[in-house]
C-alpha cells in the first residue's frame, strides 16, 4: 500500500496548497476528476484476481473519501479567507463626523418645534395636527365663542370667500381648534400637542399675518391647576436650559378656559438687551387654563368626570430670545444667507438625552 501512502500525500499536499478556489478546484480534478490520478487507478481494478481487487478497491475508495473530505475543508478554510478580506476591505469607520454641507440647513422654526415636542414627548404627550382652513364651529364656536361673541375681535381673522350656504371659512387663528378635533375624536385620557401654523391680520415689527404655536391638551379624571404649572414650569426651564428660571401664573381670560392664566417667566431689559433669568422683570410666553366645562361637553366629554388643561405658546418670540434673532420678520424673508447664519445641521436632532440644541 506504499505507493496510496505517498498518492494520498500528493494529492492532499495539493489540495491544502491551493490559495483559492480554482487552484482548488484544479487539485481535485487532478485527483478525482475522470481523468484524475485516483480514478484513474479504479479503472485499473478488473485486472486484478478479485481477492486483491476487494481490498484495493475499498483502500482506493478511502483515498477518495479522504481527498473530498480535504477539499471540502480546504474549501471552507478559502470562503472564511475570502470573507475576511472583503470586510477589511470595505470597512467603513462609522464614528467618522457626518460631512453636513449639501444638506441645507434646518429653519430656526422647524428647530424650535422640534426641541418643544422632544420636551413634551419626554413628558409623554404626543402630536396632533388639524387642517390650517377651518371652519367657524372649530375655530370659534366650539371653544364656547359664539356668534356675536365680543370675543371674536380678539382675533383679526382672515376669512375665506363666502360659501353657498353662506358660510365662511377661515385661517384658523390659533391652534386650539386642534383642542376640539382631538376631543372629539379620541376618548379620554388626552395628553397631546399640536404645532402648526396660525393666521391674523396683522403686520408690523412684531406680528406677521403668518405665525406657529404650540397647543397643547390634557383632559383625564384628576389633571388640576397644579399639574398645568408644574408641566409648563419644567417645559419653560427646559426649553430655555436655566435651571432656576423664575415663572409667574396671572389671572387672564379665554373663552374656552376657566380659570385662565397668562404665564410669565424672569427676564431683564437693563440697557434695552433682553435676557432671561432670575432679574426681577417679567416676559409673558403663553395663555392656558381649565378646559371650560362647556367646551368639554361641546366635544362630547363628560364634565362631571372629565377634566383638564389647555395651553397655547406663540413660536416666534421664545426662538428669536433663545436664538438671538432680533427681527420677526426675518423668519420669513426667504434669506439663505440668513438661514446659513441662523440655521441648524440636519443631523443634529434635537433630544433631551444629548442636548435639545449642539
Ligand atoms: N388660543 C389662545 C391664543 O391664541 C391661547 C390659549 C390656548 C389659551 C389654550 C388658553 C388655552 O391666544
Amino acid at each position: 500500500m506504499d505507493d496510496l501512502d505517498a498518492l494520498r500525500e500528493d494529492l492532499i499536499g495539493a489540495v491544502t496548497r491551493a490559495q483559492d478556489l480554482a487552484a482548488l478546484d484544479a487539485a481535485r480534478v487532478a485527483a478525482l476528476g475522470k481523468k484524475g490520478r485516483v480514478t484513474g487507478l479504479m479503472k485499473n481494478l478488473g485486472g486484478l484476481d478479485p481477492e486483491a481487487r476487494k481490498d484495493r478497491g475499498a483502500a482506493l475508495n478511502r483515498l477518495k473519501d479522504e481527498v473530498a473530505a480535504a477539499v471540502e475543508d480546504r474549501k471552507q478554510v478559502l470562503a472564511r479567507a475570502a470573507m475576511a478580506e472583503k470586510l477589511e476591505s470595505e470597512r467603513i469607520d462609522v464614528t467618522l463626523p457626518v460631512r453636513p454641507g449639501p444638506l441645507g440647513h434646518i429653519h430656526p422654526i422647524s428647530q424650535t418645534l422640534d426641541e418643544i415636542i422632544a420636551i413634551f414627548a419626554d413628558m409623554g404627550f404626543t402630536v396632533a395636527e388639524g387642517p390650517d382652513i377651518e371652519d367657524d364651529f372649530h375655530n370659534f364656536t366650539a371653544l364656547n365663542i359664539p356668534p356675536e361673541h365680543p370675543a371674536r375681535q380678539m382675533h383679526d381673522t382672515f376669512y375665506l370667500p363666502d360659501r353657498p350656504d353662506g358660510t365662511n371659512m377661515v385661517l384658523r387663528t390659533h391652534t386650539s381648534p386642534v383642542q376640539v378635533r382631538t376631543m372629539m375624536s379620541v376618548p379620554p385620557p388626552i395628553r397631546i400637542i399640536a404645532p402648526g401654523r396660525t393666521y391674523r391680520s396683522d403686520y408690523d415689527m412684531t406680528h406677521t399675518p403668518m405665525f406657529h404655536q404650540v397647543e397643547g391638551l390634557v383632559i383625564d379624571e384628576t389633571t388640576h391647576m397644579g399639574h398645568l404649572k408644574g408641566c409648563l414650569i419644567e417645559f419653560a426651564r427646559a426649553f430655555f436650559d436655566i435651571d432656576d428660571l423664575p415663572s409667574r401664573f396671572r389671572p387672564s381670560f379665554f373663552p374656552f378656559t376657566e380659570p385662565s392664566a397668562e404665564m410669565d417667566i424672569g427676564c431683564s431689559r437693563a440697557g434695552g438687551a433682553l435676557k432671561l433669568g432670575n432679574y426681577g422683570d417679567w416676559l409673558e410666553i403663553l395663555g392656558c387654563g381649565m378646559v371650560h366645562p362647556r367646551v368639554l361637553e361641546i366635544c362630547g366629554i363628560d364634565s362631571s368626570r372629565y377634566q383638564g388643561f389647555a395651553f397655547g405658546m406663540g413660536i416666534e418670540r421664545p426662538a428669536m430670545l433663545k436664538y438671538g434673532i432680533p427681527d420677526l420678520r426675518t423668519f420669513f424673508d426667504g434669506d439663505l444667507r440668513w438661514l446659513r447664519h441662523y440655521g441648524f445641521l440636519p443631523l443634529d436632532m434635537p433630544s433631551l438625552a444629548l442636548g435639545l440644541s449642539r
